[in-house]
Formats: structure tokens, sequence, C-alpha cells
């Protein structure tokens, strides 16, 4: 009598495995389609200080105003990233890093530049960081123009209806109450982000043209923010990666969205420079718990800046 012998239970697996595993593929392989085809639709003659150059400087920064751009005069970004790296769908998803909500709240105080800051002060606050660059003349052609698009979307988001104004996000990041693990948040970014980001984050350029940037942004490395930029504090990295990644799929929990966001901040990225660093929060009790840069007014060591437990800080400031 031949006896049945069970299949392995390992063999379904096997088979879902590799199901997910193709789903997976084409999911990542049209994501890099329909974005290596928008960055092929770029017209070389658009300046004008209008909302549709500035939607073209949001969404391909890198072909207009990075460092492969022909014209050494207008290389202003260090990094190949787009405004629309961070700034999903060239800012108009509201939500997390949405610009939808952005123009009428300028000016503003900011505790960064210690003043008052308009809409152009923090663009350039972004060209300056997240972008590692310069900052653009304040009355440029490109500087009018990405204020007039960001103007045009809000204007829109405004007048669409309130019923109609919602913002499908996931529940906000609720920080977890202990340091963040550097080891949990590469095994995150090796099973969630590096198919996307590459094994050693750098990202995966549009074609052989530079100059046409990403198509997935380096999250490090010398084409990525720098370490004043907003993303380069954990708890906004880890909010935003919360709420967005993976792209398409954003499904972290609090804890793997924090040690990711740490992760990618423990790694070389381009540095600005430590005078200019210091000039940052005049009022130093208004920093970010989670900046990476001291001087602090507090005597807590920069690595918990940097990586936590950011509670003790912020009960540190409460009790002040
Ligand atoms: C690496 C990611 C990243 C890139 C690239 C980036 N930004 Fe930002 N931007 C941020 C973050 C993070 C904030 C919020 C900062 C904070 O919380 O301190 C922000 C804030 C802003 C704001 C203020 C929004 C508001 O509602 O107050 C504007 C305007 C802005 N960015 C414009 C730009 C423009 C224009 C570019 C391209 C030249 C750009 N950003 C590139 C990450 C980025
Ligand atoms: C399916 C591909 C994909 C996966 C997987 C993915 N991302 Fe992204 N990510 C993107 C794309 C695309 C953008 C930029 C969006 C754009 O340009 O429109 C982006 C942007 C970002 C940015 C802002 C820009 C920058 O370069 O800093 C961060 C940070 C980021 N991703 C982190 C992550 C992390 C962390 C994970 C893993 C948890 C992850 N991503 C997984 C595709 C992906």
């Amino acid at each position: 009598m031949t006896e049945h012998v069970p299949p392995p239970a390992r063999s379904q697996w096997t088979v879902a495995l590799a199901v997910s595993g193709v789903v997976a593929v084409v999911g990542i392989a049209g994501v890099w389609f329909v974005l290596s085809q928008q960055r092929r639709l770029v017209p070389d003659d658009a300046r004008a200080p209008t909302a549709e150059y500035g939607r073209l400087l949001v969404a391909q920064t890198s072909w207009f105003l990075g460092p492969d751009q022909p014209d050494p005069e207008r290389r202003y970004a260090g990094s190949r990233l787009n405004c629309g790296s961070c700034h999903l769908d060239a800012g108009t998803r509201p939500g997390t890093l949405g610009l939808t909500e952005t123009f009428q709240n300028y000016p503003r105080p900011s505790g960064r530049d210690g003043k008052e800051a308009d809409l152009k002060e923090r663009i350039d606050g972004c060209m300056e960081r997240s972008m590692n660059g310069r900052k653009l003349p304040r009355d440029s052609v490109e500087m009018d123009a990405m204020v007039a698009y960001i103007r045009s979307i809000s204007e829109q988001w405004m007048a669409t209806s309130p019923e109609r104004r919602v913002v499908l996000e996931r529940a906000a990041l609720r920080p977890p109450a202990r340091a963040a693990s550097l080891e949990a948040g590469q095994a995150v970014f090796e099973a969630r982000c590096r198919v996307c980001h590459g094994s050693d984050g750098e990202g995966l350029l549009a074609s052989s043209d530079p100059r046409r940037g990403y198509v997935f942004p380096p999250l490090w490395g010398d084409y990525s923010f720098n370490n004043g930029a907003g993303m380069g504090r954990v708890l906004t990295a880890a909010r935003f990666i919360k709420a967005r990644m993976p792209f398409g799929r954003a499904d972290l929990t609090d804890d793997e969205a924090f040690d990711v966001a740490a992760y990618l901040n423990s790694k070389p990225r381009p540095h600005m420079s430590p005078e200019r660093l210091e000039q940052d929060y005049p009022d130093r009790s208004k920093k970010p718990v989670d900046s990476p840069y001291g001087p602090y007014a507090d005597p807590f060591p920069q690595q918990q800046h940097r990586f936590g437990p950011f509670a003790p800080i912020e009960a540190y400031y409460k009790k002040q």
C-alpha cells in the first residue's frame, strides 16, 4: 500500500510567493513605466513666469535646475531630486507634504529663520537643503513661476467643495517611545524599499541622461537631500514614509516607518556648512526635537536628537 504523503506546506508557499512576486514586479514595472514616460516629456522652451512652467519646474526640477543642466549659471540644485520626489504628484496630492494648502499660509513665522518668511524664502529653504543647492534669485522667472504654480494648486483646492476636499491618508505616525533600531530599519529597507531605491539607496535614473533625473530617487549619497533638510529629521521622514511609502502601497507600521527613517538618515549624504547650520533656530528652544545637528538648548546628546527616544526631550521642553 502506498502511503499518501501530503505535499509539504512549503511548496504552496513557494507558489504563493512566486505569484505575489510576479504581481509586485508587474506593479513596480508599471510605476517605472509611467514615471519614466513623464520624465521624457520636457519641452525646453517653457520659460515664462507662468503656473505651467512652475509645474514643470516642480515635477522635473533636475531637467531645468539640476547639476547636469548644460548652462552652469542655471545649475541651482546639487541633487538630482525633483521637488515632486517628496511633494508627490507635483504637490497636488493633498495630505503629507502636499502643497494644496500652502499658498494662503505665507508669509508666516519661521523658527528656523527666526523671522517671518514668505513663500519665496520657504521655497529657497527646500532649494538649499532638500535639493542641496543654492537660492534662486527672488525675482527670477523660475521663482515667480513656482509661486504662480503653488498659488494655482492652492486656489484649485480651496475652490473644491468642502465635501470633496477629503484627504485619503493613513492615520498619522505615533512615534514609538524608544530609540530607533538601525538593524530593524535595515531589515525593513531590504524587504520593502530596496527593490525600487536600489541596494545602496542610490535610486534608479530615468535614462542614461542623468539630466532627466530619477524614476526612483536616491535616499542617501551625493545626489540626495543634505543633512539640513526636513527629510533628514527622523520624525519628519517617518511621517512621510508611513503616509507614502512603499510608493503605491503605503502599509508600514509606526515601528517600521520609524526604524527605516532612522536607517536612511544614518547613511552618508551631502553636508551643509556647519557655520550655516549653526545659524538655524536663533531661538534654540524652537528647534525641533529631532533636529540632527546642534547646538541644542537642552542637555540631551546629539545621538538622542538623531534617533530618539524623543519623548524625554519633548517632556523637558514642556517643563521649561
Ligand atoms: C527631500 C524631500 C523634499 C524635496 C526634494 C523638496 N521638499 Fe519641500 N518640503 C519638504 C519637507 C520635509 C517639508 C516640510 C518641512 C518641515 O516639516 O520642516 C517641505 C516644505 C515645503 C514647503 C512649505 C509647505 C507648506 O505648506 O508650508 C514648500 C513651499 C516647499 N517645500 C517647496 C519645495 C520646492 C519648490 C521644492 C523643489 C525646489 C521642494 N520643496 C523640494 C521636503 C522636500
Ligand atoms: C514601487 C517603488 C517604490 C518602493 C518599493 C519605495 N519607494 Fe520610495 N519612492 C518611490 C518613488 C517613485 C518616489 C518619488 C515619487 C515621484 O518622483 O513622483 C519615492 C520617494 C521616496 C522618498 C522621498 C525622496 C527621496 O529620495 O528622499 C523617500 C524618503 C522614500 N521614497 C522612502 C522610501 C522607503 C523608506 C521605502 C521602503 C519602506 C520606499 N521608499 C519604498 C518609489 C518607491
